[in-house]
Parts: structure tokens; C-alpha cells; sequence
């Protein structure tokens, strides 16, 4: 059995506990490996690395241009390692290998070399000023990120906030997700092999309620950055707030999916199709609502389902397989709660509705679609992170628009149309961070990417994101000849 232990200062370390816990692979039920459940102390000696590599190690006083082409050295090692990395992942969480090596992965890796591109062309302005004095601004560095990061994307979420903190000159403690803890140990290790020097990377698995929490209110750091559920995303807000410590949040969502009738019909149930059941369903941008106009609704339906019945469940490991099991039990408890009280509020459940047992020990369920859902159930307002669709019916634009913006949450949202004027219209009506036109969850590292509203604050990727690991230093230096005597002394 592989045992792993966390990563801090450059080095491998037991718990300070001696505690350690078993992580499960969701395709089997049997354990992946022995990791080491880090809690408060280990999270504090964490944050000291990180601190002592932020005030006195290379990192932060490297000249740019040296930091960018390390991380791009870097990000070669993780290509030449792409298999592997995207097998752990696969083995950690259940994505499919597909999804892992063709998506997650290569798209952590793209998020790398965007932000090692960035790492010489940060710089602040020189400001309007009189000629007796000279006024600029500096982009500095942060200091040490705390990151909290959750199980259905470990190595691309990590590294959305690793990469621009790093380019940025800061350093990081990584506490993954409990379900998840061996890709993103595995992505520490192959950066330090690269170059990164010791105590930039620390990561310390363990509970969110003991690690988790100890990183979020600890007094040494100096922002945190969080993806997961709006409910831990409250908590940490929370406890942030006892040191003021500024907070990015990127949680759930309940993203409406809105196909017009004068859409291409079979492009719109095929991006539909990727929009809920990608990842086994387990995206925060995921298209779990799905607004389906009333003149085509029935059509609609007929070929989204004869398709949703085709899907592949098995293996993930196995490339021909479309979709791998759930992360945990427990998730697959949720899902099952919710699919039981969608039927108890009257949709109608047109197929899927129970786990895939036929395949061993693993947390397989069937891909799941209710019809004749209205807004207003709990299936179509509450986050299920999970293979199941709720289709709702709509009249017109205007409908489609109040029931979509109609939610607590406002990440992403799709619309469905040949009609370039009403695209442009539904895009500057839906309240969400994303509007994806005729495609849906597609991400690129350029593309800020965030949420309104219960789906939390800041923007990941691109440019933007680097405002939220850089704060801004403004000097005044008087050239006067007669300096400033207010008190005439
Ligand atoms: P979670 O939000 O509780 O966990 C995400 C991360 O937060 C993990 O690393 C966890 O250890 C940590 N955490 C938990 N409690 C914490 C605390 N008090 N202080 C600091 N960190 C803490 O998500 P969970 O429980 O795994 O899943 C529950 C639901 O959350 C899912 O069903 C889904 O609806 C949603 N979710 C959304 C995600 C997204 O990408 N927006 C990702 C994962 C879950
Ligand atoms: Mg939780």
C-alpha cells in the first residue's frame, strides 16, 4: 500500500498527530493509499515555510523573467508526465481517463504556461503628476495564499490559483479535499523535481473542519483563495474575517442551459448532453438546468434522452468509457436524496434514477433526466452535483430569462439560438459570470472565470486573476525644492 505524507518546506513529513486516513478509489470502493491527516500544527508549520520562503527565499526576489522561464520548465515536466498525472487524478476522483488526460490536465497545464507568460509583463503605471513630483504604482506580490480546493478538479482548480500566485512572485499553502489527496501531492512532487525551490509548494491533507478551517483563520495568511460549496464557502468567509484576510470564492451554482427553438436542435442536444453529464455531473458550471422552449420541448426531449440512455458508465481507466462513478458514497447518497424528492414534487423521472450496481464495488449511478420540472422545485434550485438534468419548459425570451436569473446562484449559463441579435440580448440579461453562446462549459486560460451572487466573488484566469494575487503600492517621492513646512517651524 502507498503511503504519502504532506509537503512542506520541501520536504515529506508525517503528520504531527501520527494520524493518517484512507483514500478510497470510487471506481473499486478499495483504498488508493495511506495519506497523512494533517490538522492545526501542521498547517501552522506549513505556513511558516511559506512564509520563510516568501521573505527570504529566491521566489519572491527572482527577477521575472527567471521566475516565468522556471515555470515553463515546469510546465514541460508536467507534459512529459501528462499520462501519469491524468491516471492519479482519474484514480483519486473517477474522472474518466478522457476527461483527465485530454481535458483537466492538459487545461491545468495551459492555465501554467499562460501564467509563466505572465510572470514578466506584471507592472504598475506612472501616474499623472506635477512636475515636482513623481507618482508610480507597484505590483507586488501578496505573500503566502492560503488555497482550499475540492475533489472534482484537484490539479486544474489547484493550479488556477497556484500559477498566478506563483507568477506573481507568492507562495502557497494547498490543503486538496479529503476525497482527493494523492494528484495534487503528485503535482507538488514533479514541480519540486523541476525547480521550484523549497517551501513555494506546501500542501497538508486533512479534514476541511480541522485543516481546512486552520488554514482559513490562520493569522499568517495573507489571502485565501476557495472552490467548493457555498455552504464551507460562508465558513470561510468567516473565519477570514477575524484577520480581515481578503477571500476569492468560486462555488456552486444552479446554471441555466437555454435552448431557443430557432436553435440547430441536434448541436444543441449534444453541448446539453456535455453540460450536465461531464464529470459525472460533478462541475459547479454544470447546465443542471435546462430551459427547453415549448414548441420543441417534446422533440427536444426524445433525442436528448435516446442519447442519455447510449452513455457508457463503466471503468474509467477504459477509454471507451463516457462516464466514470461518483467521487464518494456520500455523493452518491445526495443524489439519491434528491432524486427521491423530485419524484416526491411531482417531475417526471424519463430515465436513469438509480446507482449502476452491475459494476462492482464502485459509486456508479445511471445518468438521470426529469421532465416537466418548474422552477420552484427543490431539484431545480438546489445544487446537486450530480448526472441529473431538470428540463423545464418556456414560452419566450422573456420568460426563459426571468426563470433562468430566478436562483440563488449566478456562475455560468447557456443559450441555444441562430438568431445572433437574441443571443446578444439573453447575454446581457443572464446574472451569471459565464455565458457560453451555442457551446457550454468550455474554459479557456485567457477567460475570467467566476460567479455572481450565492456563486461566490473574484475571477479566476486570464489577466484579471492576477489582481487577486498582487496588491498595489503606490510611492510619491516629492522633488520639490522647498519641501512641505505646514508648521512653518
Ligand atoms: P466542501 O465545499 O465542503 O469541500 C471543499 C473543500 O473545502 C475541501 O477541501 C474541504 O476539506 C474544505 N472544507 C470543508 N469544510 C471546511 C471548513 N469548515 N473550513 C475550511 N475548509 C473546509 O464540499 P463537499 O462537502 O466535498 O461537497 C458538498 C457539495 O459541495 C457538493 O455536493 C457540491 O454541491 C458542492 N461542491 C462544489 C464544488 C465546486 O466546484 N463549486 C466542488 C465540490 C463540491
Ligand atoms: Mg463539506
Amino acid at each position: 500500500m502507498k503511503e504519502y505524507q504532506s509537503f512542506i518546506g520541501g520536504q515529506w513529513v508525517g503528520s504531527q498527530s501520527g494520524k493518517t486516513f484512507e483514500s478510497i478509489n470510487p471506481a473499486t470502493g478499495e483504498i488508493n493509499g495511506i495519506v497523512a491527516e494533517g490538522d492545526e500544527k501542521d498547517v501552522d508549520l506549513a505556513v511558516k515555510a511559506a512564509r520563510k520562503a516568501f521573505e527570504s527565499g529566491p521566489w519572491s526576489s527572482m527577477a521575472p523573467s527567471d521566475r516565468g522561464r522556471l515555470l515553463y520548465k515546469v510546465a514541460q515536466k508536467l507534459w512529459e508526465n501528462l499520462d501519469y498525472l491524468a491516471e492519479t487524478e482519474s484514480n483519486d476522483n473517477g474522472l474518466t481517463i478522457n476527461e483527465t488526460k485530454m481535458i483537466a490536465i492538459p487545461a491545468a497545464i495551459d492555465v501554467l504556461e499562460f501564467y509563466a507568460g505572465m510572470a514578466n509583463k506584471i507592472q504598475g503605471d506612472t501616474l499623472a503628476s506635477p512636475s515636482n513630483r513623481f507618482n508610480f504604482t507597484l505590483r507586488e506580490p501578496i505573500g503566502v495564499i492560503g488555497a482550499i480546493v475540492p475533489w472534482n478538479f484537484p490539479i486544474m482548480l489547484t493550479m488556477w490559483k497556484l500559477a498566478p500566485a506563483l507568477a506573481a512572485g507568492n507562495t502557497i499553502v494547498i490543503k486538496p479535499a479529503e476525497q482527493t489527496p494523492i494528484s495534487i501531492l503528485e503535482l507538488a512532487r514533479l514541480m519540486q523535481e523541476a525547480g521550484i525551490p523549497d517551501g513555494v509548494i506546501n500542501v497538508v491533507n486533512g479534514r476541511g473542519s480541522s485543516a481546512g478551517a486552520a488554514l482559513s483563520s490562520h493569522s499568517d495568511v495573507d489571502k485565501i483563495a476557495f472552490t467548493g460549496s457555498t455552504a464551507t464557502g460562508k465558513l470561510i468567509m468567516r473565519a477570514a474575517s477575524n484577520n480581515l484576510r481578503p477571500v476569492s470564492l468560486e462555488l456552486g451554482g444552479k446554471s441555466p442551459n437555454i435552448v431557443f427553438e430557432d436553435a440547430d436542435i441536434e448541436e444543441a442536444v449534444n453541448g446539453s448532453l456535455f453540460g450536465i453529464y461531464f464529470a459525472q455531473g460533478q462541475v459547479c458550471a454544470a447546465g443542471s438546468r435546462l430551459f427547453v422552449q415549448k414548441s420543441i420541448y417534446d422533440n427536444f426531449i426524445d433525442r436528448f434522452v435516446s442519447k442519455v440512455e447510449s452513455i457508457r458508465v463503466g471503468n474509467p481507466l477504459d477509454p471507451s468509457t463516457q462516464m466514470g462513478p461518483q467521487v464518494s458514497e456520500q455523493q452518491l447518497n445526495v443524489i439519491e436524496r434528491y432524486v427521491q424528492i423530485g419524484q416526491d414534487e411531482g417531475a417526471k423521472l424519463v430515465t436513469g434514477g438509480r446507482r449502476n450496481q452491475s459494476l462492482g464495488g464502485g459509486f456508479f449511478y445511471t445518468p438521470t433526466v426529469f421532465t416537466d420540472v418548474s422552477n420552484d422545485m427543490t431539484i431545480a434550485k438546489e445544487e446537486i452535483f450530480g448526472p441529473v438534468v431538470s428540463i423545464i419548459p418556456f414560452t419566450d425570451e422573456e420568460d426563459a430569462l426571468s426563470k433562468a436569473n430566478n436562483t440563488i446562484y449566478g456562475l455560468a449559463s447557456g443559450v441555444w439560438t441562430n438568431d445572433l441579435s437574441r443571443s446578444l440580448r439573453m447575454a446581457r440579461g443572464l446574472n451569471a459570470g459565464t455565458v457560453y453562446v451555442n457551446t457550454y462549459s468550455m474554459l479557456d486560460s485567457t477567460a475570467p472565470f467566476g460567479g455572481n451572487k450565492q456563486s461566490g466573488f473574484g475571477r479566476e484566469l486570464g489577466i484579471e486573476a492576477l489582481n487577486m494575487y498582487t496588491k498595489t503600492k503606490h510611492v510619491w517621492v516629492d522633488l520639490s525644492k522647498e519641501k512641505l513646512n505646514w508648521y512653518g517651524f
